[in-house]
């Protein structure tokens, strides 16, 4: 018996999953690996404020990197930096 091979051979495991979970219907940002935009806007509000701290937490962007410039705008749109850079103590004589 030939079994017929799923798509998600060479994905990581739960990509597919998560698109299935995606009850919202939100838009996809990432094709590759199935990256729901809320899921990269929650990644950004939980503190990713680079491409590629996006690219560890979601997978997005880690494929054909076509979507780069979408998450990118999203970072651009959706990270709001908590903390005021603080001053290193001690001044500049230390
Ligand atoms: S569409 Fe996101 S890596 Fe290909």
């Amino acid at each position: 018996m030939v079994r017929e091979r799923k798509a998600t051979v060479g994905y990581p495991i739960g990509m597919n999953q998560r698109a299935k979970n995606n009850k919202n219907k939100d838009r996809i940002i990432c094709f590759c690996y199935s990256v729901p935009e809320s899921v990269i806007i929650k990644a950004i509000q939980d503190g990713c404020s680079s491409l590629m701290d996006i690219r560890r937490e979601t997978s997005a962007s880690t494929g054909c990197a076509g979507c780069s410039e979408d998450v990118k705008k999203l970072i651009r749109k959706h990270w709001k930096p908590t903390e005021e850079p603080s001053e290193p103590e001690g001044g500049q004589n230390g």
